[in-house]
């Protein structure tokens, strides 16, 4: 999925300042499978994050009103009637692609406001984020832990979780089989009685009918605006490979999936018993249940590929 870039002299900086943090992380916590595979695919986001308009940074403006919103979405997902279900009063929460931590700090705090004692592990590609959420977390007054890991090696947690959280519409980051692969450990990694929970878009309506996609597509978050231009399509992955440029000129590119959201709760429906979905004004919550453990990651399998003239 990511590709190699040229890297000028700025970029190189960058790969070193994250080559500390991730190094620094990896050297305690490791847990994937090859070292430098892992740090090749955070360098490579950790990039792409540098110019595209996401929100990492907890103590910035924009950073404290996304802070706010997951706080309020987290209510909505787990309201205090569900809540006083859960008899147990420890929780094990884990967040993927946790990034900066919003998700998982925002739902450790309302937990620990509601009387449960929380601990949190958070897991991404970024060091550097990774580290910005342990702090954040820290200062929340949670009990927390951060490891650098693929999402796709999740199978090499051993532990299982009262709540999964997969927050931030990260899944254009995976492609179908990934994205099958991860919501089978979700259900693996779930303690009985656990939830899932993810937040998901409808990028089909969004993009494609609303704003037109194949050239050009900007974006804008918390005041950042950056361009991306098509630039390639493979079919068997439907991934879409676009250039990223931003205003400073600096560009960079990234492959991505444009997740609609029929398919994701289709596919999660394979995985759990029950699927709620919260339609949010087009942002949605999703909340599942009752994990069907049958399929594992490594039952699914990409296609034999034949190629007829
Ligand atoms: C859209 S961001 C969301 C970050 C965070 N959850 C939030 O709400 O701000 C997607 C995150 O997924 C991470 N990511 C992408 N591919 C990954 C992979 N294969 N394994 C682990 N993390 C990954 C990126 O580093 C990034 O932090």
């Amino acid at each position: 999925m990511f590709l190699n870039i040229d890297v000028d002299g700025d970029w190189l900086n960058r790969g070193m300042r994250f080559r500390r943090f991730t190094e620094f992380i990896l050297n305690e916590k490791y847990a994937g499978s090859k070292k430098e595979e892992i740090m090749d695919k955070g360098k490579n986001l950790e990039d792409f994050y540098n110019i595209f308009p996401w929100d990492s940074e907890p103590e910035s403006e924009s950073g404290k009103a996304y802070y706010e919103f997951t706080g309020k979405m987290m209510e909505l997902a787990l309201p205090p009637e569900v809540l006083k279900g859960i008899k147990k009063k420890n929780l094990d929460i884990l967040e993927v692609c946790a990034g900066a931590g919003f998700g998982g700090v925002a739902l450790g705090e309302y937990l620990k406001k509601k009387g449960f004692r929380v601990k949190l592990l958070m897991t991404d590609l970024r060091g550097d984020a990774l580290e910005r959420a342990r702090k954040f977390a820290k200062r929340k007054g949670l009990e927390v832990e951060v490891k650098v890991m693929d999402a796709l090696q999740l199978k090499n947690l051993k532990q299982k979780f009262d709540v999964v959280l997969f927050w931030g519409l990260s899944t254009p980051h995976f492609n179908p089989h990934e994205l099958l692969r991860l919501f089978s450990s979700f259900a693996h990694l779930l303690k009985r009685g656990g939830f899932f929970i993810m937040d998901e878009a409808d990028r089909r309506g969004s993009i494609f009918l609303k704003t037109g996609y194949k050239f050009a597509l900007g974006e804008e978050r918390g005041g950042r605006f950056v361009m991306s231009f098509h630039t390639g399509y493979n079919p068997y992955t439907g991934m879409f490979r676009r250039r990223y440029v931003s205003p400073d000129g600096s560009n960079f590119v990234q492959e991505i999936y444009l997740w609609g959201i029929a398919e994701v709760s289709a596919m999660l429906s394979v995985f759990f018993k029950k699927v709620k979905l919260l339609d949010i004004s087009a942002h949605y919550i999703i909340v599942s249940q009752n994990p069907f453990t049958g399929i594992s990651p490594e039952n699914i399998k990409e296609p034999v590929i034949e190629r007829l003239k």
